[in-house]
């Protein structure tokens, strides 16, 4: 499995940890309050990183590249600032949501850097540095 995989599968499965942990004391507090924090962990977080990872394991070209480095460093610290702000701004602290847009611009920004990815073409030379096998 490409790096690339590997790391977006590692941070995958943190955060579908933590995503469990705040369903879990929603669930036993009976406090749903922070619902939406804890779907976005799971579905940000769990979910399309683990897509991302699938991705560029079928894709081990585009996964070579520094611009899926790029994408999962960028998509990686938009969660890290938006998902905490999130979680504490729906347990009574109003004041963090520039914290959560801002981290949510950068998540945003971050899926139009894999939409370029996605759309651009394979380098013409495989990971292995043989040709590329035409399709
Ligand atoms: C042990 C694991 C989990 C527990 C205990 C749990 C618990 C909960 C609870 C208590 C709610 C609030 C329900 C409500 O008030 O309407 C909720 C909502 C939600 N959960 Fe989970 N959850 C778990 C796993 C997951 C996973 C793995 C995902 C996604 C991959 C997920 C996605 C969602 C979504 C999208 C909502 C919002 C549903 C709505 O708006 O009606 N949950 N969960």
């Amino acid at each position: 499995m490409p790096k690339i995989s590997e790391l977006f599968f590692k941070t995958a499965i943190v955060f579908l940890i933590l995503g469990i942990a705040a369903g879990l004391q929603m669930a036993i507090s009976g406090n749903h309050g922070a619902y939406p924090a804890h779907a976005h962990i799971n579905l940000l977080g769990w979910v399309t990183s683990a897509i991302f990872g699938g991705y560029y394991a079928l894709n081990p070209t585009k996964a070579a590249r520094t611009i899926a480095m790029v994408h999962y460093g960028v998509y990686n610290f938009g969660l890290v600032v938006m998902l905490p702000a999130l979680y504490l701004m729906l347990h009574g602290n109003p004041a963090l949501e520039p914290i959560v847009a801002t981290g949510s611009m950068i998540v945003a920004a971050s899926v139009l850097i894999f939409a370029f990815v996605v759309f651009s073409a394979e380098t013409a030379r495989s990971v292995s540095g043989m040709p590329a096998v035409p399709r």
